[in-house]
């Protein structure tokens, strides 16, 4: 008697098929290899090849960080999933908060994330006037703007008006440190201890003696009269 069966001992093999161009695709398929239809051109007939040498991998969703206390028991896991539509601004500003603790080490991260996607635009010190903002018309100056961190972060993600959108040059662990920092120069702007602010107050005070010294002059000639 002979027995019929498509599974064999030997487990490198895949046993018997049966009509098999009724399943296997004619088209090159992502992940197929199917013996004698391996692709001609591809190393080992594989359809997808290894990505380039030094391929840059996108960057993985899932974040973990401590909340950097003493302990370094707490720990924040976060997918940072981020599902706000285009237009859900509101919806950003209202549900949203900064996942990422505040401390020195992330807004080093932050400053240097700003420094190379932020600043050309908006400047060092976030006062619009970087090399590109003095052409691109319109760049915001944070002084003037919401420190709200989801409204920042939509901004960000998202862009507005004249902004393009970050969303795919910044992953979100970025984006929300961009956002600490950004929050740190509209403390610094507002609260005047910028070098630009000094440097205009500078200017201020030195107008002011020139205004004295000229009003004094002009005192003296009334007083010769
Ligand atoms: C090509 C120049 C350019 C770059 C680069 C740029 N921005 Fe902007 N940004 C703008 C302009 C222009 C506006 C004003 C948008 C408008 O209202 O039309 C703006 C506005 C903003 C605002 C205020 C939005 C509001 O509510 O009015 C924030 C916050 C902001 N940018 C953050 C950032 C951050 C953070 C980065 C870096 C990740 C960045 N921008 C990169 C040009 C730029």
């Amino acid at each position: 008697m002979a027995l019929l069966t498509a599974c064999g001992k030997d487990r490198n093999h895949p046993g018997y098929e049966f009509a098999p161009q009724m399943y296997v695709s004619k088209a090159y398929e992502g992940y197929t290899q199917v013996e004698g239809q391996k692709n001609k051109f591809n190393p080992f007939g594989m359809n997808m090849r290894l990505p380039a040498k030094n391929t840059v991998a996108r960057r993985t969703y899932n974040t973990v960080f401590s909340k950097g206390d003493s302990t370094g028991q707490t720990t924040i896991r976060d997918l940072m999933v981020y599902n706000i539509g285009p237009n859900d601004l509101v919806k950003a500003e209202k549900e949203l908060a900064n996942p990422v603790p505040l401390n020195q080490d992330v807004l080093k991260d932050g400053e240097v994330l700003y420094l190379q996607y932020c600043a050309p635009c908006h400047g060092e010190v976030g006062d619009g006037q970087g090399k590109v903002g003095k052409v691109y018309k319109g760049v915001a100056n944070y002084a003037g703007i919401t420190k709200n961190a989801g409204h920042i972060f939509h901004v960000i993600t998202y862009g507005k008006g004249r902004m393009w959108p970050h969303g795919s040059q910044l992953n979100p662990e970025e984006r929300w440190k961009v956002v600490h920092y950004v929050n740190k120069l509209q403390d610094d702007l507002n609260g005047g201890s910028t070098k630009e602010e000094k440097k205009d107050d500078k200017k201020v005070e030195e107008k002011k003696e020139e205004k004295k010294a000229e009003a004094k002059k002009e005192e003296k000639k009334e007083e010769k009269k």
